[in-house]
């Protein structure tokens, strides 16, 4: 349970909110670059409650203003892209990637007026799949190496979905490993539409994981103990990065793993980046795709959704059939899990059990992280050299574990096997 103030910090990411100040710490992704393509027209964007523009000028460099021009307010999406800018129709003025006024029609040519005006800029560039920004203060960091960002391309692929909720809850979802076993337990017999993998067997109708963390660099380390119906403890390592990043192992065992990264459109919306990435083989990216559209609308937002009440089929519930009703695309479940405790979930109310540790846990350190940024002006785990890409101590991954081993030191022991073989 959160005091009122503390929800607020945590939930509110708006301009000169303690919450955004330290989410505009980092880098992070707007939109995937398959949704913004070479020859694209501007594009409306909205993070972290600020109105924006995205558009590339006539020599294909990306720019990132604000959407409504320094002069009266028009949108300049609807602008022209010519003279090396981005130009607003009502009255021409044309402003640069850097949001700098460099044309002013109808006002006198001595241009004095014109290097007075400035529009809203924040730096962008493409990477991973992405394309990302930096809206805080100072010196950029550097985005983490993450290998879902970094693969070989025919290895990795992101997605983003729109949630209707705050941006906290769809990380508290992707982070909790509590719901596995419920929300998205199938029939017997029936398999996940995206996991044929080990992890499905592994986690079928059993009991409940023990869960345990472990503070880290980068965040927290989750372990999720289960006791197979197989025989032996299998271990899930998911992880939480600063400050909006889960990495879960999903279904994968050692074969690679997930990022979801929930970026706040304002405080009633945010966007899933749903990052896929596999290490020694390329992703079935056609499969991916053809799942997706089957599942997500042309607005980005799920199929199921809270106007037709997930498309829920009781009848589907009966005796052992399906826990939700909600059929065997995950996403969907988590999408209506996070979005039906109300557009910000109020923490004032709410009964954490035993298995909240992680959730108790990352808004701990959300909550720290936002006074550490208010008392020095520093965020935790700001990348700054290169040295510190790849982070070590990054472990993502489900294993069957010796039985004398837990998660602290079944990720020793990995942690150590890596070095030795470098
Ligand atoms: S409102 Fe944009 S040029 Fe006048
Ligand atoms: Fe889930």
């Amino acid at each position: 349970m959160l005091s009122k103030a503390q929800n607020d910090l945590v939930t509110q990411t708006g301009p000169g909110t303690p919450g955004g100040r330290l989410m505009r710490s980092y880098w992070q992704p707007l939109v995937t670059s398959e949704e913004f393509p070479i020859g694209s027209a501007p594009l409306p964007v909205k993070i972290m409650s600020e109105e924006l523009v995205l558009f590339r000028d006539d020599k294909e460099r990306l720019g990132l203003i604000g959407l409504h021009c320094a002069h009266r307010g028009t949108d300049l999406s609807y602008g022209r892209v010519e003279n090396g800018g981005l130009r607003c129709l009502y009255h021409g003025w044309l402003f640069d990637i850097e949001g700098k006024c460099i044309d002013q029609p109808a006002e006198p040519e001595d241009k004095k007026f014109c290097h007075k005006v400035r529009q809203t800029s924040y730096p962008v560039q493409e990477f991973g799949g992405c394309i990302w920004t930096y809206m805080g203060e100072g010196e950029a960091p550097l985005i983490p190496d993450f290998q879902f960002l970094t693969a070989p391309e025919p290895n990795r692929w992101v997605a983003r979905s729109v949630s209707r909720c705050n941006w906290l809850q769809s990380l508290e979802g992707s982070t909790d490993p509590a719901h596995t076993t419920y929300l998205h337990r199938l029939a017997p017999g029936t398999r996940s539409v995206r996991s044929a993998g080990n992890d499905a067997r592994m986690l079928r109708g059993i009991d409940p994981p023990k869960i345990n963390i472990e503070h880290v660099s980068y965040g927290t380390r989750i372990y999720a103990l289960h006791n197979s119906p197989m025989g032996g403890k299998y271990l899930r390592v998911n992880n939480y990065a600063y400050p909006c990043v889960a990495i879960p192992t999903t279904s994968t065992g050692d074969a690679g793993y997930q990022g979801r990264w929930n970026v706040p459109i304002d405080d009633y919306n945010n966007s899933h980046f749903e990052f896929f990435y596999r290490h020694s083989e390329p992703l079935d990216k056609d499969a991916l795709r053809k799942l997706r559209s089957e599942n997500v609308e042309a607005d980005n937002r799920h199929t199921r959704r809270l106007e037709n009440r997930y498309l829920q089929d009781r009848e589907s519930m009966h005796g052992d059939g399906d826990f939700s009703g909600m059929g065997r695309y995950f996403p969907a479940h988590d999408c209506f899990a996070a979005e039906t405790q109300g557009p910000i979930q109020d923490r004032t109310r709410e009964h954490l059990g035993s298995t909240d540790i992680v959730i108790i846990e990352i808004r701990k350190a959300l909550l720290k992280a936002i006074k550490q940024m208010e008392e020095t002006g520093e965020a935790p785990w700001r990348i700054r050299e290169t040295t510190e890409n790849p982070f070590e101590e990054f472990v993502c991954l489900s294993s069957f574990i010796g039985e004398d081993e837990d998660g602290s030191s079944f990720c020793r022991r990995i942690l150590g096997e890596r070095k030795a073989a470098e």
